[in-house]
This record gives C-alpha cells, sequence and structure tokens, in this order.
C-alpha cells in the first residue's frame, strides 16, 4: 500500500460526527424519497469490485472473459458513482451503467460525470426491480454493499439481473453480509434498532444511537466476561465510522445477513454458479495451518461445502463474491502457465539485505503483512525486481527476463517464448505468493508515470474531484487523500503545463496573498526563497502523485 493511502475496505476517520450529505438543501424530502436521498451515503471506489480484478481472476480459472479496454459494465446501487466513474475515465472504449434507487445520489453523480466528460457513463435513477429493457448485455456486473441491505425481492431480482444480462462469459460481482459473523455484528445493530424504534429526524437516530452504545461501553464489565468484550470489540469498530454508514449500516430497515451456501443456492436458481471470491487470499485452503487444511477438506464434497466450512472457521460476516453463468466450465486448477498474459507487482522488500541472487542462500521477504521465505534465485530475483519498480506492474515474461539477468550478474539475452523449468517454478511461487496476498496480479494494468515527466497529467476525473471532493482517485482505484495545495496542483495537471510554470503559478498565488510560504514556522516574503520554496513543494508534491499512482504515462 502507498503511504498515506488507506487500505481498503476505506472510510476516512470523522473530524466530527455530522452529517455530510453530497447536496444539502432547505427543501423537504418529497414523498418518494428514500433513506439514501435524505442521508447520501459516501461513495468511494472499490479495488476488489473492477473489472480488471473480475477478469485476472477468471483468467485464472480458465475463462476467457470479455476485455476491459471495450467491455460493457453495469454497477447496481452505484450511488453517486464513487466506484464506477473511475472505472470510465480509465476506459474510455467500454461503456459503464450505473443504476441507484436514489435519485439525488444519481443527479450528483451525473454532474460529476458531465464535469469529467465521461461521455462512456450513464446514471440512471431506477430500482433493480425494474431495470428498462434497453439496458442489457453486460460483461461485468457489479452490486457491492447492496445486496443485504435490500428487500428480499429486490435481491432475488438483482440476481435474476445477473442471470440474464451477463453475456456468456461475463463476470458477476456482488458483496453481501454472511453468517455466522453476523450474529454477533446483529446484536448491536438489534440493540440499536430498539433504542431508535420511535421515528425521528437522521441525525437525532443517531445521536442517540451512540450515546447508547457508550453508556453501554462504560456499564458493561470487560474483564473475565465475554458479552463485555464482544460488545468492545464492535464498538471500537463503530468509533471511526461516520453517520452516514452507522445510519445505514446499523439503522436502516433491512439488513439481512445470510449463510455463504444458501447464497450459492439463491445464485443457482438465477441460471448463475460460484466463482470464487474478489480477495483471492481468502480462497486459499493452504493459509490455514495444514491440519485444519486437511480437515476442511475432508469436511466437503464441493467447492461450496469447503467455503461454508472456511466461514464457520473464520466467523465470517462479509463476502465479496464472483459469479458467472452456470454453462461456463471453471477450470480450479490453477496452472503457472496462465500467468504468461498476466501482469505483476508487489510492494515487497528484502527483511534483510540478500546475501547473494545467484546461489541458494536464503532470503525473506515481505509486504504488507505476509512473508515470503525463498531459496530458489530465479524467486529471489523477481520479488528483488518487483519492490524497485513497484508501483508498476511487469509482465510475467519480461519479469523471468530480468531475474535471469539478474541472477546472471551481467548482461545477457534471454529466450521469453518457451516453457522453462526456471519459469515454471516462478510461476507456481508467484501464483503462491498471490494466494497470499504478497504479489498483485492484472490482466490489463493502468499505466502510470513511475516519476513526474516534464508536463505532467492526471486524469479528467482526478482533477475534477480534485476539485470538488474531498479525497481523489488513482488510477489503481484506490481512495487517495491530498492536502488543499496539493488539490490545487493536481488540478492543473492537464499535460499542457509544466514544471517551472507550476512553480511561477504558485508563486503567483503567494503574490496574490492566498498561499503564503513559512520558513521555521515565520512567514516567508523575499521572492527568491519564496520562488525556492515553491519549487520544492512543487517537485515533492509532483513525485508523491506519481508514487500514488495519480500520474497517467505519457
Ligand atoms: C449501502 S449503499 C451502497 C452504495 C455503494 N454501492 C457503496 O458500496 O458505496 C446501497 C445503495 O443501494 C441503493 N439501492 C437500494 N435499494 C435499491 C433498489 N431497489 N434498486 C437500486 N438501488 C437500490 C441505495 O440507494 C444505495 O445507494
Amino acid at each position: 500500500m502507498f503511504p498515506g493511502i488507506p487500505s481498503w475496505p476505506f472510510t476516512p476517520k470523522p473530524s466530527n460526527h455530522t452529517m455530510q450529505p453530497l447536496e444539502q438543501t432547505d427543501a423537504p424530502a418529497p414523498e418518494t424519497a428514500t433513506p439514501y436521498d435524505r442521508v447520501p451515503y459516501k461513495s468511494f471506489p472499490f479495488r476488489q469490485s473492477h473489472p480488471e480484478r473480475l477478469a485476472t481472476i477468471a483468467k485464472l480459472y480458465g475463462i476467457e472473459s470479455p476485455s476491459i479496454a471495450s467491455c460493457r459494465v453495469l454497477e447496481i446501487g452505484c450511488a453517486s458513482g464513487g466506484n464506477l466513474l473511475p472505472m470510465a475515465d480509465r476506459f474510455r472504449n467500454s461503456e459503464f451503467v450505473g443504476i441507484d434507487l436514489s435519485n439525488a445520489q444519481i443527479s450528483a453523480g451525473q454532474k460529476i460525470a458531465k464535469e469529467a466528460n465521461l461521455s462512456n457513463a450513464r446514471l440512471v435513477h431506477c430500482d433493480v426491480r425494474s431495470i428498462p429493457s434497453d439496458l442489457k448485455d453486460f460483461d461485468y456486473i457489479i452490486a457491492h454493499g447492496v445486496f443485504s441491505w435490500i428487500p428480499n425481492d429486490a435481491q432475488t431480482a438483482l440476481l435474476e439481473t445477473c442471470g440474464q444480462l451477463l453475456t456468456p462469459l461475463g463476470i458477476g460481482y456482488i458483496s453481501y453480509n454472511t453468517f455466522p459473523g453476523w450474529r454477533m455484528r446483529g446484536m448491536i445493530r438489534d440493540i440499536m434498532s430498539y433504542h431508535t424504534r420511535k421515528p425521528g429526524k437522521p441525525e437525532d437516530q443517531v445521536r442517540k444511537a451512540r450515546a447508547l452504545l457508550n453508556f453501554l461501553a462504560e456499564s458493561v464489565p470487560v474483564d473475565g466476561n465475554p458479552y463485555g468484550m464482544l460488545l468492545n470489540t464492535e464498538l471500537e469498530q463503530l468509533q471511526d465510522k461516520e453517520d452516514y454508514y452507522l445510519i445505514h449500516e446499523h439503522l436502516e430497515e433491512v439488513n439481512e445477513p445470510i449463510y455463504f451456501s444458501e447464497f450459492a443456492e439463491r445464485i443457482e436458481k438465477a441460471g448463475l454458479q460460484y466463482l470464487g471470491e474478489a480477495d483471492f487470499s481468502v480462497m486459499a485452503i493452504e493459509n490455514f495451518s495444514p491440519s485444519v487444511a486437511s480437515m476442511l477438506n475432508n469436511l466437503s464434497e464441493n467447492i461450496v461445502e469447503k467455503e461454508q466450512y472456511m466461514d464457520f472457521v473464520r466467523n465470517r460476516m462479509f463476502r465479496q463474491t464472483l459469479v458467472c453463468r452456470d454453462s461456463v466450465s471453471i477450470d480450479r486448477g490453477l496452472s503457472p502457465a496462465r500467468l504468461r498474459e498476466l501482469h505483476i507487482c508487489s510492494n515487497t522488500k528484502p527483511a534483510e539485505p540478500i546475501r547473494s541472487l545467484s546461489d541458494n542462500s536464503p532470503a525473506t521477504f515481505e509486504s504488507g503483512a505476509s512473508v515470503t521465505k525463498t531459496t530458489d534465485p530465479i524467486v529471489k530475483a523477481a520479488l528483488a525486481h518487483l519492490g524497485t519498480i513497484w508501483p508498476n506492474y511487469i509482465s510475467f515474461g519480461r519479469l523471468v527476463a530480468i531475474a535471469r539477468s539478474l541472477i546472471a550478474e551481467q548482461a545477457s539475452i534471454v529466450d521469453t517464448t518457451g516453457s522453462s523449468s526456471e519459469a515454471d517454478r516462478l510461476g507456481k511461487s508467484l501464483l503462491r505468493c498471490y494466494a497470499t496476498g504478497h504479489v498483485e496480479l492484472s490482466i490489463e494494468p493502468a499505466q502510470y508515470s513511475p516519476t513526474p515527466p516534464e508536463q505532467p497529467r492526471a486524469t479528467d476525473l482526478a482533477r475534477t474531484m480534485a476539485g470538488q471532493i474531498g479525497f481523489v482517485t488513482n488510477l489503481r482505484h484506490e481512495t487517495v487523500n491530498l492536502s488543499d495545495i496539493e488539490k490545487r496542483l493536481l488540478l492543473k495537471l492537464d499535460g499542457t503545463i509544466t514544471v517551472e510554470h507550476l512553480v511561477t503559478e504558485v508563486c503567483e498565488l503567494m503574490d496574490q496573498g492566498l498561499l503564503i510560504a513559512h520558513q521555521n514556522g515565520e512567514p516567508v516574503t523575499d521572492a527568491d526563497i519564496c520562488r525556492a520554496i515553491a519549487d520544492e513543494v512543487v517537485r515533492d508534491s509532483l513525485s508523491k502523485f506519481s508514487k500514488m499512482a495519480l500520474l497517467i504515462e505519457s
């Protein structure tokens, strides 16, 4: 993960617990207004739902799903398009349709799409139970954070939409709350629902709910008391959540968790089958201890049973499931050969200096919480190289070639087309690393500039967001928070302006008194020192933008 970029699922820390509707209005809400019109959901990107991820996992399972560069994507319950619009911004030759029951959210999203010139994105105000008949033939269908929060008939309509509107090799993504984990969280929800059972304004309800939770946290002893410990864990988890989240997650009428096995039955009725999880690492049974893995294998006769038993072991409360048509043939035997069409990246670092790349001395690599130990020269060399090019991706063939030349410690020419035992070994290790979350794979990675070009360019949408919203979505489909001055700079990056020119603009803002330079805590007025500070700030910000995958490779 980049410094300063939170990992998903990301809900920014609230500065205080106030409502932050997208468009505040004094006018009374119309009779047809939904709870999301009254208190809109903050709309963020969800990397795990991106067609790039869905197509990558499909490829690993032997499914040739449609190219993302020219496909059709539907998002159900898209809110104001925080997830869908950055996809449309990146893939201008693909078509993106978002539907949502909340008119206020759809209107807010339409405004942003227009300002970012996203003519390939269409946001439609409608109910999933009555989707207009001209919306059909989608290669990817996404429904994040919707299934559990809509009534049963709307859930069925959502699944039927996937069953009927997905193209033959299309992939669907549906996230939902699961049992047994939600049994515990549901207890908090029941307590809050009881306490707020009398109708009231959302802001009053949420204040009441928080007050009761605080009262319970103070009143229920924790030491040696399982109920107190459980309550405390859940309360801690809610502390950082904003009001809009609390309202929709815990105070709404509908929130229906489901056991995975029941979900699997329901998708089957809609003509769909289980493909896997968007978070590949949670599917890998090898991530359990050998005895647990063996027990899970013995207990299960098929993939659905295995996944269900895994949920029991993990006390799972949320799933991000990929589905496809029941006619599609899935090959779950992961083959290193499939890596040949994929690209790899990793924020991996050696835990200590590597003794040698060319012999069998052991080396340990760390990437976030994942640790990989290896003695294999080709794996050591590949991981070492991946760490140096992060956040950029490299194709498997090129990685094999570079790793071989690193081992040879001299320039060499490598044929990357044929198979070799080295490439096979590296492929197997990288698949294992993917299953532990040590590396990322992508079928169609974004190209971002590793260093700031002389005329840097951010996407149209990133610039629109920098001007209007508190955060920006980067080319990795992640949320990035920027300071005010960084937002000002990003707004300017349309690919026509040079770094020198940017420095001059910052100086002009200083001259106008809109920006004030400081040195050692004191305001600076000397023009030369101001220019030197402006130069440093601009260059530092641009290199931060590069590392944050905000600059397009020219
Ligand atoms: C919990 S929010 C999730 C929003 C967004 N997908 C996300 O995860 O940030 C649920 C969304 O589903 C929409 N929704 C609820 N019922 C719906 C229905 N019957 N048809 C279409 N959208 C619906 C709501 O308006 C809301 O925007």
